[in-house]
């Protein structure tokens, strides 16, 4: 089975990117996330697989997505599962802030964990070096143990990409008298986890409760470059928990890496929207567009970087 091109994908997140600028400080999320919604559709639309949109993002603000369900491509070709957020971060777009992105991930059919009503989960990414090391349901102590181990670090020297969030200020007492340090950010969650799975940077985990789409989204970049990716369902809205209820839903147990994507066929694609830590927001000229994009391939784990230019018509 083949899926689109990784350059078709490159070519839809740097389509959202670029409609997305206008938007850059104009503190109008919705604007912006519909922008990249409707690049994002013209671009694999037309394209030449069927693919299923399974987590489309959104739903939790009301903002502008790609429905759950919605079938993207011209409807032959090779089938597959698709994981989108338009814009991950929108509020850093909206003021002009560091570190949004336009992010899609494929995987066979049916591979994708389907979140339905859970907006929130608790999560736990970490790199190659520790992937199988750590057992999610182990007190912070001695997961911070395991993975210092894994990594040939001292605990004190581990760093922890974690939202500050009121939801986690338990973990983050936990995780600083573990003696660990914290990144404390006030969103980015799939930046975190890519921060944890990239070689070479500061940061060893991400953990605590952040979006369900954005762990399905991990997971997968997760899997294909060798990391490792637990996931429990964190409902914390008053709908949201009566939705989760209801569905019958898991709330105790840990997915693993199998449970969040399965399959090894993966494709992940990210694209710089603003300027940030692993990615430039998108360059232009009287002629073009340059955009910056990583692609990730699984079961291989091969990285690309790509620089893109998109004539401007
Ligand atoms: P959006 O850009 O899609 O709004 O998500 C940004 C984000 O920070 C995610 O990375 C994170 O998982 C989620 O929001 C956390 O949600 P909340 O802001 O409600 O705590």
């Amino acid at each position: 089975m083949t899926f689109p091109s990784l350059l078709t994908l490159a070519q839809a997140t740097s389509a959202a990117a670029i409609a997305a600028q206008p938007f850059v400080g104009r503190m109008d999320k919705n604007g912006a996330d519909g922008a990249c919604v409707d690049a994002l559709r013209a671009v694999l639309g037309p394209a030449d697989f069927r693919g299923r949109v399974v987590i489309g993002e959104g739903e939790k603000d009301d903002a502008p997505a790609l429905y759950n369900g919605e079938l993207l491509g011209a409807g032959q070709g090779p089938a597959a599962d698709i994981a989108v957020d338009p814009l991950e971060g929108t509020t850093f777009c909206a003021k002009a802030l560091p570190n949004s992105f336009s992010v899609i991930a494929l995987a066979e059919p049916g591979a994708m964990f389907e979140p339905g009503p859970a907006f929130y989960m608790d999560k736990l990414v970490v790199g190659p070096e520790a992937r199988g090391a750590l057992d999610p349901d182990a007190p912070m102590a001695d997961r911070l143990d395991a993975l210092a181990r894994a990594k040939g670090k001292d605990v004190g020297d581990l760093l922890v990409y974690i939202l500050e969030r009121p939801r986690n200020a338990q973990m983050i007492k936990d995780i600083l008298a573990s003696g660990a340090r914290v990144s404390l950010n006030s969103g980015g969650d799939v930046l975190g986890a890519m921060l944890a799975l990239l070689d070479g940077q500061d940061v060893d985990a991400l953990m605590g409760i952040g979006g369900t789409p954005e762990g399905v989204i991990s997971a997968v970049a997760a899997k294909a470059m060798g990391g490792d990716c637990f996931g429990r369902l964190a409902p914390q809205l008053p709908e949201e928990i009566a939705a989760v209820q209801a569905a019958g839903m898991d709330c105790q147990t840990w997915m693993g890496l199998d449970d969040l994507v399965s399959g090894e066929r993966l494709q992940f694609c990210l694209t710089g929207l603003t300027d940030g830590l692993i990615l430039q927001a998108p360059l232009r000229d009287s002629q073009a567009w340059m955009t910056d994009s990583l692609l990730i391939e699984g079961p291989s784990g091969q990285l690309h970087r790509l620089q893109s230019e998109i004539p401007i018509s």
